[in-house]
């Protein structure tokens, strides 16, 4: 299927300046950042020239800054890819629009610099940069304080140059802690944040508040469930859903309080949509920007399948109202506390 085919490139406009934020003095990034691990595989087959070719798509519109990470597949190729064609179409000060944040997710173990340095060095050559805008570290063991050590090895390559800036994933708001009382300074962590899961909101957001410190969320539009494709619909099997992103948030709504009061907060949003004339999909990630220390919410992207750019664009567009936020509120003070349940951020993924 070519690009052309599935986008009314009509409708497609320029982000206004208020769909920014700027994260350093030096970094200015779209507030909706284009999420990578929906090229990795696990959310059906990407066609590689389609999907680099709809990356322009998403420069041109103001959608300017990618996240992604060493595993996520082509991910890393197919921003080389695309820095190089965006190159050789429009020069190499055209590179300067887009920002493009990768992590590292290192296997447990022992951390060296010689180990730091090469992992970097391999995601520099796959996405054709000589600095890295942006390092998010992903580590799995608390237990083993080898992330410390990691840590000051990306400092180290941060003040040598390869890092623009260094920063986080998962990591919850102790080992936070534990980092800055280290000296060792992060611009973001990168966390699961939704009207599904607002955990951040006990001790992370307070933290990065107090230490300025960004959240780039993901979860926040729950893999497309939080849409009018699952409004008055009944609960979907697993086999139904099928991209790995859906299956995870709908662990997630099934934890939180269940598909009835998921269809109770659908309507509810359906409703605020209305008002604004956008989308369910754009009411939850204002719900979510608008939250203190959100520097951004990242919104996957089935690159040369999918194309939400438009009604995303709207987000842009409307703020929510007390009124609107007491309705979301009487239906949240519905849920379970996944706070309780699961713990502070990241710790799904250390249980
Ligand atoms: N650090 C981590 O551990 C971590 C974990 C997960 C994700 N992430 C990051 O966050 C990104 C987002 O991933 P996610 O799993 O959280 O997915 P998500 O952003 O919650 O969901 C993405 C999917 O939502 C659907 N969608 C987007 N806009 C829509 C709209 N306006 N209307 C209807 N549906 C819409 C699309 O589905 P269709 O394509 O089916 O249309 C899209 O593929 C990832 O790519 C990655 O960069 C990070």
């Amino acid at each position: 299927m070519t690009v052309a085919a599935f986008i009314d490139r009509e409708h497609v406009m320029s982000l206004p300046a208020h769909s920014t934020h700027q994260l350093t003095p030096d970094l200015r990034i779209c507030r909706i950042l284009n999420g990578m691990w929906q090229v990795s595989g696990a959310h059906g087959r990407i066609d590689p020239t389609a999907a680099v070719r709809n990356m322009f798509d998403y420069l041109d519109a103001g959608f300017t800054t990618w996240d992604l990470a060493d595993h996520y597949g082509p991910a890393e190729d197919f921003i080389g890819e695309f820095r190089r064609q965006l190159m050789a179409a429009r020069g190499k000060e055209a590179l300067a629009g887009m920002q493009a944040f990768t992590k590292w997710v290192p296997r447990p173990g022992r951390m060296t610099r010689r180990i730091v340095e090469d992992n970097i060095a391999r995601s520099l050559r796959r996405m054709d940069v000589e600095a890295l805008d942006l390092l998010q570290f992903h580590w799995w063991e608390y237990d083993d304080p080898g992330y410390l050590d990691a840590l000051a090895f990306l400092a180290q390559l941060r003040d040598e140059g390869k890092i623009k800036h260094l920063a986080l994933t998962n990591f919850d708001t102790a080992h936070l802690q534990t980092i800055t009382d280290h000296g060792i300074r992060v611009v973001s962590n990168q966390v699961q944040y939704s009207l599904i899961d607002l955990r951040p909101e006990v001790h992370m957001v307070p933290f990065c508040q107090e230490h300025d410190i960004g959240l780039l969320t993901y979860g926040t539009v729950c893999g497309g469930l939080l849409s009018e494709k699952y409004l008055n619909q009944p609960e979907p099997g697993y086999r139904v859903l099928n991209t790995a992103s859906l299956q995870k948030y709908k662990q997630m709504i099934d934890a939180w309080g269940g598909w009835r009061l998921f269809q109770e907060l659908l309507q509810v949003l359906k409703q605020i949509a209305e008002k604004y004339n956008v989308s369910i999909a754009s009411v939850a990630v204002r719900a979510i920007l608008d939250r203190p220390a959100v520097a951004g919410v990242i919104v996957g992207v089935r690159l040369g399948v999918a194309d939400h750019r438009v009604k995303n664009a709207r987000v842009f567009d409307f703020s929510l109202d007390a009124d609107d936020q007491a309705r979301l509120q009487a239906v949240l003070d519905k849920a379970r506390d996944l706070y309780r349940l699961i713990g502070d951020c990241g710790d799904e993924y250390r249980r």
